[in-house]
C-alpha cells in the first residue's frame, strides 16, 4: 500500500510554471529527502501536498484514495501533517498549548465546558516522552532553544492518526547539537510507520535520515533514487545542473 501518490502534478503562478509534471509514490514510513535550488518548487510540492492551493494540473492519491483538498483541515483529516519552517508556534504559550492549539481538550457538559488543562498537559507529557524530548509540558514556548520547538511542532503532528509528516526544511536555524535531535525524532516517527518528507539545504542530514531522494530543479523532477545507490557529490551535480539526471 502507498501512504501518498501523487500523479502528473502542475503548478503555475501565472507565467510562472512551479511545478511541471510531477509523480511521486510514497510507502509507509519512508524517508523522503527532497532536494534543490532556491526556487525549485519544494515548498510548493508540500503546500498542494497539505492543502494549501491545488495542483493546476495532476492527481493526488491518498492511501489508494483520489482527495481534493480545498484547504489544509482537509488534508489533516487524511492524515497528512505538516512542520513548517517558520513552525507557527505561539512563543507566550506553553509547550503543551502549542502541541493543543486550535484542537483543545474540553471537559463538563455545555454551556459549563471547560479547557481540560490536566489532561492536555498529561498528554503533552506523554508525546514527548514518546519522542524521548526532554521538553515540559509547562514551559512557554518563547524560553525554548530551536530543537525544543521542534519537538513541540512534531508532537502537534502525533495528537492525530498522522499517515504522513511534510517537513520544510527544520534543521535550517538550529544547533549542531539540536539537529542531532531533530534528526531522532524523524526516525522515532519512521519507527512508528509514518512516512516523512523532509525539505532540507543540508546534504549531511539528508543522508543520514533518508532512505530515498528525490531532486527538484526548476518544477521537474531529475532523480528519485535509494539513497544508498547516490552520493552527496552526484546529488550536488543533480540539484546545479551539472548532471541532467539519474
Ligand atoms: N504564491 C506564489 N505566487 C507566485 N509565485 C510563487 C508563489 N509561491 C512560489 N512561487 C514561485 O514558484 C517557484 C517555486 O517556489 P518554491 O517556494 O516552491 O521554491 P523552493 O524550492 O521551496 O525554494 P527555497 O529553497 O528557496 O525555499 C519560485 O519561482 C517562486 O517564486
Ligand atoms: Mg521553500
Amino acid at each position: 500500500m502507498t501512504v501518498l501518490e501523487l500523479k502528473g502534478i502542475s503548478k503555475h503562478f501565472g507565467a510562472i510554471q512551479a511545478l511541471n509534471d510531477v509523480s511521486l509514490t510514497i510507502e509507509p514510513g519512508a524517508v523522503v529527502g527532497l532536494m534543490g535550488d532556491n526556487g525549485a518548487g519544494k515548498s510548493t510540492l508540500v503546500k498542494i501536498i497539505a492543502g494549501n492551493f491545488p495542483p493546476s494540473h495532476g492527481t493526488i492519491r491518498v492511501q489508494d484514495r483520489e482527495v481534493h483538498f480545498h484547504k489544509p483541515v482537509e488534508a489533516r483529516e487524511s492524515g497528512i501533517e505538516v512542520v513548517y519552517q517558520d513552525l507557527a508556534l505561539c512563543n507566550n504559550l506553553t509547550a503543551a498549548a502549542n502541541v493543543f492549539l486550535g484542537r483543545e481538550l474540553r471537559r463538563g457538559v455545555w454551556p459549563l465546558r471547560i479547557l481540560d488543562y490536566a489532561t492536555m498537559y498529561k498528554r503533552a507529557a506523554e508525546l514527548f516522552k514518546e519522542l524521548k524530548s526532554e521538553t515540559r509540558p509547562r514551559d512557554l514556548v518563547k524560553q525554548m532553544s530551536g530543537g525544543q520547538r521542534q519537538a513541540v511542532a512534531i508532537a502537534r503532528t502525533r495528537l492525530s492518526d498522522s499517515k504522513i509528516v511534510l517537513m520544510d526544511e527544520p534543521t535550517a536555524a538550529i544547533s549542531v547539537r539540536q539537529v542531532a535531535e531533530v534528526l531522532n525524532l524523524i526516525r522515532r516517527l519512521r519507527d512508528q510507520g509514518i512516512a516523512v518528507i523532509l525539505i532540507s539545504h543540508r546534504m549531511p542530514d539528508v543522508f543520514s535520515v533518508c532512505d530515498r531522494i528525490v531532486v527538484l530543479r526548476r518544477g521537474t523532477k531529475v532523480a528519485d533514487k535509494e539513497i544508498a545507490k547516490s552520493s552527496p557529490e552526484e546529488v550536488t551535480a543533480l540539484i546545479t545542473g551539472a548532471l541532467e539526471r539519474a
